[in-house]
């Protein structure tokens, strides 16, 4: 719906009011009632880095001569990050705008030096528990992706792994660890076949990078993972997740020279000038910079240190209660603060059990294949782990009582997902979910609430017509 361009502009008392009345539909992850999308320390170490977000927040990245400064901060974020996960000199590195783009410019780094040295239909080789953006970034680059499956540990078998690399093989793939369950890949061991092929081996650390380091110290058992591992090439590490620092900021760190070189894009005839960036985007938050630089000069690996202390003592006490109800197992195990549950044998049925959580409130994150619930504990949710399990005790009982459910709510759209026969049409139809968020007629209305604008619910589509949608095709597909 085409609204108009705003005519007139709003107070800056409106426009605050109609900011904080958009929320209201949002998660309430202060209470502590998500188990992903935030990472924060506390309040005090918010403001630091949105001072430091602020105070470059108009300087434009795009241009490291005109702002050294951030070439400098930068430069700071790269050299401390280079020692703690112990580069060897010769390292190069650079702060992107995120995993995905990170992982992004390794699988483009990797594909334009293979083909500089003749190879054609380059493929990588992953495990099956590897990020999807690993996915998009060879489906978008034309690199063909071998999936490694991984077993009941959710750990990839290194023969299997191994049976899968060729002459076309252009990068290896490892997670340091896995963003559904929390899993280390055995690293060391594709490290040592990376070696014995020359084959450039990248470690996604995004998740694992500015944390499993203080894991290590804290004294848990961490096999190596980083550049300790001779035949690892480089490694991704998000700033904007475990380096408690401002969306959006990653690290991507490579051994030694003759790789970044690749990602770099020039035009030297330009009516501009010559354009040259090192990354996907052009212009860059300089913010992003500043609150990366800020976070580890303001926490210190004392700091640090503390932090993942209280999370991995929070998740220890987590896993210990759920494993005190029978019903419950861990799957995979996991070398952080992060783990994923399900139901033994899925009796009673684990998404019922999800359904209930979410009507207490929680946010839950559903996973499959196989299926679990995701949590990864953070500072906000220690003061509410007592209270989850509570409701899981609660919510057991209930799926328990209520098997029917099992035919209601997100529970049966989960469970039709796993055992849809085509990916295809799975595919599909979540296109189109994600379609609808920008079509020009799904526009959200504004209310005008006692003189505080909001807007109506927003007009997600609700779990009941994407079902109906993907029963509508999936019966359409079996007639053809
Ligand atoms: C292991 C892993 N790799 C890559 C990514 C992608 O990172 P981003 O969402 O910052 O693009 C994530 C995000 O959760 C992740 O957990």
């Amino acid at each position: 719906m085409n609204k108009g361009f705003p005519e007139e502009g709003w107070t800056d008392d409106a426009i605050k009011a109609h900011l904080e009345g958009t929320k209201r539909n949002d998660i309430d992850w202060k209470a502590g009632r998500s188990w992903s999308l935030m990472y924060r320390v506390d309040e005090a170490h918010q403001s630091a880095i949105e001072a430091a977000y602020t105070s470059f927040f108009s300087e434009n990245f795009i241009s490291p001569v005109a702002f050294s400064s951030l070439r400098a901060l930068e430069r700071d974020v790269v050299d401390w990050s280079a020692s703690l996960l112990h580069a060897p000199d010769g390292y190069e590195g650079l702060l992107t705008g995120g995993g995905s783009e990170s992982i992004f410019l390794v699988v483009l780094a990797a594909r334009d030096r293979a083909r500089k040295r003749g190879i054609r239909n380059p493929e990588l080789v992953m495990p099956a528990t590897a990020h999807p953006a690993f996915n998009k970034a060879a489906d978008w680059l034309d690199v063909r992706i071998r999936i490694c499956p991984v077993d009941d540990n959710q750990l990839p078998d290194v023969e299997r792994y191994k049976r899968l690399i060729h002459s076309k093989t252009i990068l290896l793939i490892a997670s340091a660890p896995s963003y559904p369950h929390g899993v280390l890949d055995p690293i060391d061991e594709i490290g040592a076949l990376a070696h014995e092929k020359g084959i450039l081996f990248h470690v996604d650390a995004c998740v694992g990078g500015y944390m499993l380091p203080w894991v290590e110290k804290l004294g848990y058992p961490i096999p190596n993972w980083d550049f300790r591992v001779p035949g690892v090439t480089s490694i991704s590490a998000d700033l904007h997740k475990f380096g408690y620092a401002a969306k959006n900021c990653s690290l991507l760190l490579y051994r030694s020279s003759g790789i970044l070189d690749h990602q770099i894009y020039v035009r030297s005839d330009w009516a501009g000038g010559v354009y040259a960036t090192a990354g996907l985007l052009g212009t860059r938050p300089g913010g992003a910079i500043a609150a990366a630089w800020t976070s580890i000069r303001r926490l210190g690996q004392q700091g640090f240190l503390a932090i993942a202390k209280r999370n991995m003592e929070a998740a220890e006490a987590l896993r210990r209660d759920l494993l005190t109800i029978p019903e419950i197992e861990l799957v995979g195990t996991s070398s952080m603060n992060i783990l994923a549950y399900r139901t033994k044998q899925n009796r009673p049925d684990l998404f019922i059990l999800a359904d209930y959580l979410a009507e207490q409130g929680w946010q839950v994150d559903r996973q499959h294949k196989p299926l679990s619930i995701h949590i990864t504990v953070m500072q906000h949710n220690q003061g509410v782990l007592d209270q989850y399990i509570a409701d899981v005790k609660a919510g057991l009982s209930f799926a328990k009582q209520h098997p029917e459910r099992s035919g209601e709510g997100e529970a049966v759209m989960y469970g039709l997902l796993a055992r849809l026969p085509s990916e295809p049409l799975v595919k599909r139809q979540v296109k189109d979910v994600v379609l609808d968020w920008y079509q020009s007629d799904k526009t959200n209305d504004l209310v005008i609430v006692e003189g505080t604008s909001s807007y109506t619910q927003p007009k997600v589509p609700t779990w009941q017509s994407f079902l109906n949608n993907l029963l509508l095709r999936w019966y359409r597909w079996r007639q053809k």
